[in-house]
């Protein structure tokens, strides 16, 4: 059975911080066809209609039909603590998430938790996500199944530690290798799901465990490596303690093999000039997480600079320091900071860096985050005058991009009319 998806389309064909907005595909009165979780084809909704006349419709009038959001970095056993008042990065790991984290050696919490989290990411239109679990390999096998049984594109990995977390929260060198190699080949390519090869960062791995993790991802470059990079100031000082041979934080990752291509690094706000130049040399991925830049008092994050040169960029929550679950909210915290660092970026830079941006630094550019024929069918479809605030200033738009940006600015849940993940419908307002 075919679908028709009618509705105003939007998509990207390339980068908007290089080609400027025309890199957006727009259909004003656009279809969707899709079947057997693919796009088989998109264009005016006229044509679509009368080529296709057997196809199921769903007339979504003028609401916009995007690719469905790519959410680059999460921590989904965070749920629970979202929101959390009144710490620092160090202080806020040690008071909310290692405790909480702690509760998933129970894998019934952790069937709920990302359960949860899934769901509350369906119905805030994100169809992707690449999740950070805990060090229980139950975690992992707790969310690819959630996903599995959803049908989503997710990317997870256990979180090794074996140093500076509590007992209950610790592995070993030899033991992160094992559960994570076993993990990998149990769920590495399995229906839609990705391993990802996760040291947590620097400070809870001691170098036998960094140079454990970085022999796995040679035996295994196929798969990526995620980890997190210069958060907080605090954080670095820190880490030249910890590693005095390394000339700076990103020179630890990558001394351990933990530096490369398919390597997403989480934050990267403050950054030396030197690790700039490596990371971009190296063609690395940053995820950038605004709201828990802010929520956690991080800093401001250089995405103008870092574009200009070249750098590739995803962006993410990081649920549970990021304080939404949204990439609308995502989005708007993005243009707050670069407001504060001078530079306005455009709604279609925006919105390529929650769908297109973030696909292309998880590696999956030729699979999602695009609606074209042949990527597969994660659509989610928004309603532009969700809230009368947006309405009334939307009513006033003389372009999309003018239409787009209250939603940006001041959307949420209630803007998400439909999530469709792998051709079939997950969410409905
Ligand atoms: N750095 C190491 N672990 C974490 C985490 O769970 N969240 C954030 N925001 N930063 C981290
Ligand atoms: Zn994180």
């Amino acid at each position: 059975m075919r679908d028709l998806l009618i509705g105003q389309v939007l998509s990207f064909d390339d980068d908007p911080f290089l080609e400027g907005p025309s890199a957006a595909r727009i259909e004003a009165e656009g279809a969707v066809l899709i079947e057997d979780g693919r796009i088989l084809a998109v264009g005016p909704a006229a044509s679509l209609r009368a080529a296709h006349p057997e196809a199921r419709r769903h007339d979504y009038g003028k609401a916009l039909i995007s690719p469905g959001f790519v959410d680059a970095h999460a921590h989904y056993p965070q749920t629970g603590i979202i929101a959390s008042w009144g710490k620092r990065l160090i202080d806020w790991l040690n008071t909310y998430t290692f405790p909480e984290e702690s509760r998933f050696a129970d894998p019934a919490h952790a069937r709920l938790a990302a359960e949860t989290c899934l769901d509350l990411m369906l119905a805030h239109g994100t169809t992707s996500v690449c999740s950070f679990c805990t060090i229980h390999p139950e975690s992992v096998d707790a969310f690819f199944t959630a996903a599995q049984a959803r049908g989503m594109r997710v990317m997870a990995g256990k979180t090794c530690m074996d140093r500076n977390a509590p007992d209950n929260l610790r592995d070993t060198a030899q033991a992160a290798y094992d559960q994570s190699k076993a993990l990998l080949e149990r769920w590495h390519g399995v229906d839609r799901l990705g391993y990802v090869i996760t040291p947590r960062f620097a400070p809870t791995s001691t170098p036998d465990q960094l140079a454990a993790l970085g022999a796995l991802w040679a035996e295994h470059p196929e798969v990526a490596m995620q980890t997190h990079l210069s958060e907080q100031k605090e954080e670095i000082l820190w880490v030249a303690k910890l590693f005095p041979e390394a000339r700076d934080y990103l020179d630890v990752y990558e001394r351990f093999g933990l530096l490369g291509a398919r390597g997403l690094y989480g934050h990267a706000i403050h950054l030396e000039p030197r690790e700039r130049d490596r990371l971009r040399e190296v063609g690395a991925a940053l995820v950038h997480c605004p709201t828990s830049n802010a929520f956690i008092g991080s800093g401001l994050f250089d995405m103008a600079g870092l574009k200009a040169g070249g750098q590739r960029i995803g962006l993410a929550t990081d649920i549970g320091g990021g304080s939404s679950f949204s990439m609308l909210r995502t989005m708007a915290a993005a243009y707050d900071i670069a407001q504060l660092n001078g530079a306005a970026l455009h709604p279609a830079q925006l919105w390529w860096l929650a769908t297109a941006g973030s696909a292309g630094a998880l590696g999956l550019g030729e699979r999602i985050g695009r609606i074209a024929p042949g990527y597969e069918a994660d659509l989610t479809v928004l309603d532009l005058a969700s809230t009368p605030a947006i309405a009334q200033r939307a009513a006033r738009a003389e372009d999309l991009w003018q239409a787009l940006f209250p939603t940006i600015m001041m959307g949420d849940d209630r803007a998400i009319l439909a999530t469709w993940v792998n051709g079939k419908p997950m969410h409905r307002a």
